[in-house]
């Protein structure tokens, strides 16, 4: 992500000041009060990781975190973010040569095709194993139901975030 630029709310006419911080760099912009929190996601901070499905809150692939709660980016302005953390799927991994625990579970699970559902799946379950240490295989379908996956037939995403859950617990 690039650093943020200087604010200048005159230099934005019809714009509105927005400042939050996303996968923990501070964030200072000003943007127009219609802009889903997705788009800005997307282009002005060019986190594509964040899908774009359906835009209108039915598919799950615009998930992202806001402090700590999974959200569809589309159906939040970007100036509803203000003063609240957002974490992308960008936030997962914590280097370029390795994966997020969930993300190495959905590798060696096959748990993704084409990938386009794979982020808000991963935002979602992320939330959900934090509050979830224990899942039944029952207990994930359910907090994956809003996540809608074309490719999969889904029972591998259930076997990685089972998998992912366990090998937590065993740490
Ligand atoms: S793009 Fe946001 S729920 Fe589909
Ligand atoms: S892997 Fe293709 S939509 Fe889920």
């Amino acid at each position: 992500m690039s650093a943020a630029a200087p604010f200048d709310p005159r230099a934005a006419a019809g714009s509105q000041p927005l400042r939050c911080t996303v996968n923990g760099a501070a964030v200072e912009r000003a943007v127009e009060p219609r802009l889903l929190l997705s788009d800005f996601l997307r282009h002005d901070l060019g986190l594509t990781g964040t899908h774009v499905g359906c835009e209108h809150g039915v598919c799950g692939a615009c998930t992202v975190l806001v402090d700590g709660e999974a959200v569809r980016s589309c159906l939040l302005l970007a100036v509803q973010a203000d003063g609240l953390a957002i974490e992308t799927v960008e936030s997962l991994a914590p280097g370029s040569a390795e994966l997020h625990p969930l993300q190495e579970a959905f590798r060696a699970h096959h748990a993704l095709q084409c990938g386009f559902c794979t982020p808000g799946i991963l935002m979602t379950m992320v939330a959900f194993l934090a509050e979830h240490s224990a899942p039944t295989e029952a207990e994930v379908r359910l907090a994956l139901a809003g996540n809608l996956c074309r490719c999969t037939g889904y029972q591998n995403i259930v076997d990685a975030v089972l998998a992912a859950a366990r090998s937590r617990r065993e740490r």
